[in-house]
């Protein structure tokens, strides 16, 4: 995919929707609509700030009848390493962003008999596109939706009002939780779940769906790891014959991106395997934190994922 090709976006509205969850809406710079998508795409918000580029992806979780605008929503993380707080803090009404055209990693099934949705947190955004898909499919469907509490609900309200009957929401603070393994023991055949939230949840639900014997193709997830923070360290770009220096703070694909060097993505987050990179040599330890690569694959050494993934090592050589 080239990422030159990205679409200028003014933004026309902000809500705070809860303390730690902001609303944006975004409206094409130049007019018109914006491409269509389906429920569970997501875009990548490109974000200039002074000093670096941020580059993150978030869920569409406008309705994918309506394409005057875009809305996403952003959680504040305690641990950004720039963007969330570049969305919360420095953008406003008005201003203009980047954004690349939307790419779903995380579609419903075509052909399943029942649609089973469990949401955790920041994990409802895809939700949200995917029940507009959903409430004209005919095809039946319930979500699950867990937050720390009412005031941590994003959107609950708007849920139960367009979802009558068919959202149930759990709260940490009053010590409800979902039972995944009686919900997971008595669905119908041909049942497909999706799941979006904590890494917790996400492993919780897969090894349940597995352990009654869903079938993998039946199990759906979404996971968008942010790049941790780590050690610095230098990578050599072989083909390209340039030295990078990777600050702890950056992530290496943005380092590499940053000396001018493309690499393909479409997420960003670990999941889709576009940015699956060469190394020609390590002196030390690949760090894999993508889902992607096998558990093979990263002991031997030979790939890795820039967006998520670095190194601690004296030399890594990349074949960029
Ligand atoms: S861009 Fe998707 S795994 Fe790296």
């Amino acid at each position: 995919m080239n990422h030159a090709d990205t679409i200028v976006v003014r933004v026309v509205a902000i809500e705070q929707v809860t303390p730690q969850i902001k609303h944006f809406t975004l409206a094409p710079a130049a007019g018109g609509n914006f491409p269509a998508f389906s429920g569970g795409s997501h875009i990548i918000v490109v974000m200039r700030g002074v000093n670096r580029i941020h580059r993150n992806p978030y869920s569409l979780m406008s309705s994918p009848g309506q394409l005057e605008t875009y809305e996403v929503s952003v959680r504040r993380m305690e641990q950004s390493r720039g963007g969330s707080h570049f969305m919360h803090d420095q953008v406003q009404v008005g201003n203009e962003l980047e954004i690349a055209h939307p790419v779903n990693l995380f579609p419903l099934d075509k052909i399943a008999r029942k649609h089973l949705l469990i949401a955790g947190g920041i994990g409802i955004t895809p939700f949200m596109a995917q029940l507009a898909d959903l409430r004209t499919a005919g095809v039946p469907y319930e979500l699950h939706y867990a937050t720390r509490s009412p005031e941590h609900c994003a959107f609950g309200g708007l849920l139960s009002e367009r979802e009558p009957g068919r959202v149930q929401k759990y709260y940490d603070c009053t010590g409800e939780l979902i039972d995944f393994e009686g919900l997971l023991s008595n669905q119908p055949l041909g049942t497909h779940v999706y799941v979006c939230g904590p890494a917790p949840m996400i492993e919780k639900v897969v090894a349940t769906a597995r352990e009654r014997g869903w079938p993998d193709s039946h199990i759906h997830w979404e996971q968008f790891s942010a790049p941790p923070v780590g050690d610095a360290f230098d990578v050599y770009l072989a083909r390209s014959s340039l030295k990078v220096h990777v600050v702890p703070d950056q992530s290496l694909l943005e380092s590499i991106e940053a000396a001018g060097v493309e690499v393909p993505y479409l997420c960003r987050g670990g999941v889709c395997g576009f940015c699956r990179t060469k190394v020609v040599e390590v002196d030390g330890t690949l760090v894999h934190n993508d889902h992607f690569l096998s558990d093979e694959e990263k002991a031997s050494g030979k790939t890795i994922m820039p967006c998520v993934s670095r190194a601690r090592c004296s030399k890594l050589v990349l074949d960029l």
